[in-house]
């Protein structure tokens, strides 16, 4: 049965971090158990897919701003659902949700672990990641997302094979690229083929981990081609789950905390 906000404060009302498939996918199990929640995005995407659930678009201006709209709003519980290289919001969500003792749970998809026939080579952070290219003019498949591409400006002599959610609205950094506008989920199938069609020789990808990015690193593999692999960044400690069960099972823990 839905639960209806009310004066309570103790009322469950859930913030959901999102912006990725897990988040989505928790949007689905929550709006089915008809849990009071809302979904937040950041804003990146010109036309974020609809969600079952309450949606608010935006930043909430640093740490002050959110605790402001958490107690506005009479939040109870936050999920943060982010991707796992959204470090700012994340770390904004540790230090707001322990300033309001409100309980936190990030739902952080496990990382990507190489197999056999995988070529990675795994650096630290996006600058390592233009370093390890090879000095000579190679067609790299940069599957980065749109954000940190202005780094690869450093390394002009390659041809970037770029794939991205909408059309940059600023002239592209590097000089010579190619656009695919698409979003995910993608299949290894679509991405192998995507990547014979431009001749792509190597592979630049951040450590998602989750299904619906996948697909490029068994492409690359099925291929034969080395992949520079961005490994997450550090976040502070929190309470982690893998899995949208999970979530829903702390979810329903803290209600019962609140003697729901
Ligand atoms: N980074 C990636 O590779 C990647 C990939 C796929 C999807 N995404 C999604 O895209 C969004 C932005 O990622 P990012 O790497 O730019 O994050 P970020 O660097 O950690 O966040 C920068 C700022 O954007 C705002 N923000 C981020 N996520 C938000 C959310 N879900 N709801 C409301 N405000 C949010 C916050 O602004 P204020 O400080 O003003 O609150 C945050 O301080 C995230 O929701 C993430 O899940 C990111």
């Amino acid at each position: 049965m839905p639960m209806m906000s009310s004066q309570r404060s103790a009322t469950p009302r859930l913030l959901l971090l999102g912006g990725t498939t897990e988040a989505r996918q928790l949007a689905d199990a929550l709006a089915a158990a008809g849990v009071d929640a809302v979904y937040s995005y950041a804003g990146r995407t010109q036309a974020p897919r609809a969600q079952p659930l309450p949606t608010r678009v935006g930043g909430f201006g640093g740490v002050a701003g959110l605790c402001a709209w958490l107690r506005a709003q009479r939040i109870t519980q936050v999920v943060d659902a982010t991707h796992p290289f959204a470090a700012r919001m994340s770390a904004n969500a540790v230090e707001a949700c322990a300033a309001l003792g409100i309980p936190l749970v990030a739902l952080e998809r496990p990382a990507w672990v190489a197999q056999a026939g995988d070529d990675w080579r795994e650096v630290p952070d996006v600058a390592a990641a233009v370093a390890a290219l090879p000095a000579a003019p190679t067609c790299v498949f940069l599957a980065i997302g749109r954000q940190t591409l202005d780094a690869f400006a450093q390394a002009p002599q390659h041809h970037y094979l770029l794939r991205l959610v909408d059309a940059p609205l600023q002239p592209l950094p590097l000089p010579q690229a190619t656009l695919v506008l698409d979003r995910g989920p993608f299949t290894v199938e679509g991405d192998r083929q995507l990547m014979l069609a431009h001749g792509s020789t190597h592979v630049v990808a951040k450590n998602a981990g989750g299904s619906g990015a996948r697909a490029k690193l068994d492409a690359a593999r099925s291929l034969g081609l080395p992949v520079v692999l961005v490994q997450r960044p550090q976040l502070p400690p929190r309470t982690r789950v893998a899995s949208v069960a999970e979530a829903m099972a702390w979810l329903a823990a803290h209600r019962a905390a609140l003697g729901v």
